[in-house]
């Protein structure tokens, strides 16, 4: 074991941690970070997608010692423009279903408006690709983004 110091939603962490283990689960054992959710881990699912230094990564499958001393945003944290008008959006036309997968579809979506604020369908489509979800939101999720574009470009 080994210490790795962590920027996560703008606070220092210091985790005793092997460097091999993935971020997800010092997010979520280590520092009480439970809206990040395990699916598949081996990167095919999307529900562990957290932000490190403004793009979606795969946590369950990044070690820990490839994160230190880099910016973590996860589900809790999302303070941005695009994340404020992603979730709106989402509330607004009831996209969760059983909602597990829901972390990971927000922590995409807010990326991708985050660097294209008008997606068409197949930028939509191409950004979401790796966000599977079992009770097939996608028509909503797609919806809701184009919503969320529309609130950010008015
Ligand atoms: S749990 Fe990481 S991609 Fe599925
Ligand atoms: S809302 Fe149930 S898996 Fe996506």
């Amino acid at each position: 074991m080994s210490g790795v110091s962590l920027n996560v939603n703008g606070h220092s962490h210091h985790v005793e941690a092997d460097p091999q283990t993935p971020l997800l689960w010092v997010l979520r054992d280590e520092i009480g970070l439970t809206g990040t959710k395990f699916g598949c881990g081996v990167a095919q699912c999307g529900a562990c997608t957290v932000h490190v230094d403004g793009q979606a990564m795969r946590s369950c499958v990044a070690p820990v010692s490839a994160i230190a001393g880099r910016k973590v945003t996860t589900i809790e944290g999302l303070q941005s423009r695009a994340a404020k008008a992603v979730q709106k959006a989402w509330v607004d036309l009831d996209v969760v279903q059983c909602g597990y997968c829901q972390s990971g579809q927000i922590m995409s979506a807010t990326v991708l408006l985050e660097q294209n604020p008008k997606p068409s369908d197949e930028d939509i489509d191409l950004a979401m690709a790796g966000n599977i979800c079992r009770c097939a939101t996608y028509v909503r999720i797609r919806a809701a983004i184009h919503a969320a574009s529309a609130q950010l470009t008015a």
